[in-house]
Formats: structure tokens, sequence, C-alpha cells
């Protein structure tokens, strides 16, 4: 949960001015003076780490294709450098951290959310860095998975004398870049499925014009989802209903700084009125349309006369191809993408095996009707022994309303 993850890291952050504040007297009394050492170690590795994956998540959302990475340099217990990667392009956390250190990191420990690269991309290798910087220790939460560096930057610095742990709070980081590990691994981004809806399970009335579901906290909650995935997609039935913008609606000191993701719409026929607020607001958010060969050409030119760009990705049943819309995502680059459509879509992308975490927004209100809308239609399974089931549900209350969010089990 973004809110409980970031107060967690404050605090954490507050504390790690001197690691020995994490244990109680007492206990320090009671594990002796060995182990002291060892589990004050310990606690000031995990302290750090997590002040360097609340630097990483600075720039969730910003550096796609690359992952999240947030680094700090500590010398005889003080943290004298921070840093985390900003976008593509920009120098690496380490880097940052390793330059805000200056000669202070001359025999210092760097802790790094992600193996330090060894290849030269758009910057240089990050383990030269560390090895000029005479850095002693350096603590990773995990490997990186890409094939260019998978365990070659951990190599690297043992093989030159740096004393190397790897692990530490390893599913933290990966939970931070989970994003990014998806996509190395298959090619696709990440895809969040969200929606708000009633305590009964509805997505809106049967009746009647869009009206939000939920309080504001969860619609807050809602726009930072945008803020940090990529792109956000509905089907042409909800642009039909409600006309939505699908920006970002933060304010500007929020963090990180509010963008707009770009906004997908499916839409095997091309439905979408050229006066959509998707259509007409291009100028301030980016909008593709996916769409089949069944779309009429006219149409296809006038979206592309208004600035919308237009992807054909013929599908089975005369529908828009999804797996292979978010193929074309990922080999753009994009991370991750946000769901936010109307039952056909959403149950569209899960029975699609693309769906990788939901997120249910749920209001304590009763809005009731056969004929309203739900969060998933599609055939569904032959019974509920076929029910998809999350793991690691996490639970959080925004005002008045609840969200609901866990990882799909494969
Ligand atoms: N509370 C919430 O969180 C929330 C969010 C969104 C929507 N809604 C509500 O949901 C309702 C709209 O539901 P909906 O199901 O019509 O909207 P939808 O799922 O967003 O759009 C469905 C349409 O997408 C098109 N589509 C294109 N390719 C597809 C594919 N591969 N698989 C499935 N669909 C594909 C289809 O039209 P074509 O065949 O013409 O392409 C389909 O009818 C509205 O009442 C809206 O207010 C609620």
């Amino acid at each position: 949960m973004v809110a409980g993850v970031a107060a967690l890291y404050r605090d954490t952050a507050r504390a790690t001015s001197s690691p020995k504040r994490l244990l109680s007297t007492r206990a320090r009394r009671s594990i002796g003076p060995r182990a002291l050492v060892f589990a004050v170690g310990q606690a000031e590795d995990i302290a750090m780490m997590q002040e360097a994956l609340a630097l990483a998540q600075r720039a969730a959302g910003r550096t796609s294709p690359n992952p999240l990475v947030g680094a700090v340099v500590v010398a005889d217990g003080r943290v004298v450098g921070r840093g985390f990667h900003a976008r593509a392009g920009e120098p690496h956390a380490e880097v940052v951290a390793l330059r805000e250190a200056g000669g202070r990191a001359r025999g210092a420990t760097v802790y790094v959310t992600l193996e330090p690269c060894d290849h030269a991309g758009r910057t240089g290798p990050c383990t030269d860095a560390l090895l000029a910087a005479g850095i002693r220790r350096v603590v990773v939460a995990m490997l990186d998975p890409d094939t260019t560096v998978d365990g070659r930057g951990v190599a690297r610095l043992r093989g030159a004398g740096v004393t190397v742990d790897v692990g530490v709070l390893e599913h933290e980081a990966r939970r931070t870049n989970a994003f990014y590990v998806k996509h190395r691994r298959t090619g696709l981004p990440f895809v969040t499925l969200k929606w708000a809806m009633s305590l009964d399970g509805k997505i809106g009335a049967a009746r009647g014009s869009a009206t939000a579901i939920t309080g504001e906290a969860a619609r807050r909650y809602a726009h930072e989802l945008r803020n940090t995935h990529d792109a956000v997609l509905v089907g042409v039935g909800t642009v039909l209903a409600d006309d939505p913008l699908l920006t970002c609606r933060l304010p500007p000191d929020a963090v990180p700084a509010p963008r707009n993701p770009l906004r997908i719409v499916v839409d095997s026929h091309l439905r979408t009125p050229v006066s959509a607020r998707v259509v007409t607001g291009v100028a301030e958010a980016p909008t593709l349309i996916a769409t089949t060969a069944a779309a009429p050409a006219a149409r296809i030119d006038a979206m592309r006369r208004a600035g919308v760009e237009v992807l054909v990705a013929d599908g089975a049943g005369g529908r828009v191809d999804l797996r292979a819309l978010l193929e074309a995502l990922g080999r753009r680059g994009l991370l991750s993408v946000l769901v936010e459509g109307g039952g056909t879509v959403n149950a569209a992308a899960l029975e699609a095996g693309l769906v990788d975490r939901v997120i249910a927004l749920v209001a304590p209100r009763l809005i009731g009707g056969a004929g309203a809308p739900t969060p998933l239609d599609g055939a569904g399974p032959a019974g509920v022994a076929g029910a998809r089931r999350l793991r690691e549900l996490r639970v959080a209350r925004l005002g008045d309303d609840l969200a609901l969010e866990g990882d799909l089990e494969a």
C-alpha cells in the first residue's frame, strides 16, 4: 500500500542516524556483546536499505524502461551520500550518492537496492564508479534480472576485493521493482487491474450518469496509481459511458511530481467519438487507440488527424488482441499498465492471463440493480473452485473506503 509503505520508510529514515536505537537497552543487554555487534550490524543494514528503497520509490513511474534504484553511502554509521535513478539516460543511483559523499566514500559501505551494473549503457558502469571511490563493502538487495547484468556486477566487485552482501530486504526490493522484473522476464508490462465498487460489488448503476463511487482519499489513491504506471487502459464501453479524461490529477507538490500516463482505449471498430475527451485532450496527454482491421479507414484517418496514435492488433472474435497490444507496449519499454476498464475489458485481460495485481477500492454504499455493471464480466469459471486467488493481500482504510490489493496466484 503506497501510503503505508511511505510512512514506514519515513519512520525508519528517522531512526537511521543511530542504528543502535533500533534495539532497546534491555534487548542489547540480553543478547551479549558479540551477538549485539551482529544484531546492530543487521539492524543497520536493514535500516539503510529501507532508506535506499524509499529513495528508489521517489522516481516511481519515471525510469522506464529502467528499474527503480536507490543508494546510500554510509561511513562510520552515518549516511554521507544519497541518490536515486531519476529517469532513463540520467546517472544511476550509486553515481548520484557517491557524488554527494565525495571523499567520505573512501572505505565506506554502499547500500543499493539493485545490483550495480557492470556495462557501459548510456552512463558508465557503476562498478567502475564504486571501485574508483574506494568503497569497501556493497550491500545489494537483489540481483538484476536483466541479462546484461545478472550477477556480473557482484562478480566484478568481489573480484576486485570488495565485500558484497546480497539479499538484504530482497522481498521488499522485488516488490519495489515488480514492474521491471516482470518486463525483463516476459517482455510484457506489469498489469494492475483496478476498479472502484460499492459494497454490493457494482461499479456503476444500471441507469443514470456516472458518479464517483468512492470518496476523496480513494480517488486520490487512484490518481497516485496513474502517476506511477506508464499507461492507463480502458475499453470503448467506458469511453462511451463516462467520457473519462484518464489524466493524473494530483497537486503539483505530489511525489513524484504529477505527469500523465499514456491513455489507451481498446476499440475494435473505432466507435470512440472524435469529440471524446481522450481525443480532444491529446495536447495534455497522449492517447493510443488499439483497434482491428475492421475499423473504417476514414475513422482511422480522422483519429490520426486529431493527434491520436492508432495501432491495429487483430484478435479472436473480431476484438483487439490484448496480448499483442501489451507485447507492443513492452517493446517500447513501457513497464506497467493500469487497467481501469469496465467488466468486459477487465475480464478479457484476466482471462488472457495478462493481469498481475488487482486493486479493489470498496465504498460503504449499496447500489443494487440486476443490470448494474460489475467489475468482471466474461464467461467466468465453471464453478467457484475455478476462482482466481490473490496472495499477499493488503488492506488499507482510505477515508470511509477500503483498498484491497493483492497479486494474482499463478
Ligand atoms: N467503477 C469503476 O471502476 C468503473 C471503471 C470503468 C468503467 N466502469 C463502468 O463500466 C461500464 C462500462 O463497461 P464496459 O464493459 O462496457 O466497458 P469496457 O470494458 O471498458 O469496454 C468494453 C468494450 O471494449 C471493447 N474491446 C475491444 N477489444 C476488447 C477485448 N479484447 N476484450 C474485451 N473488450 C474489448 C469492446 O467493444 P468493441 O467490440 O466495440 O471493441 C467492449 O465492448 C460503465 O457503466 C462504466 O461506468 C466503472
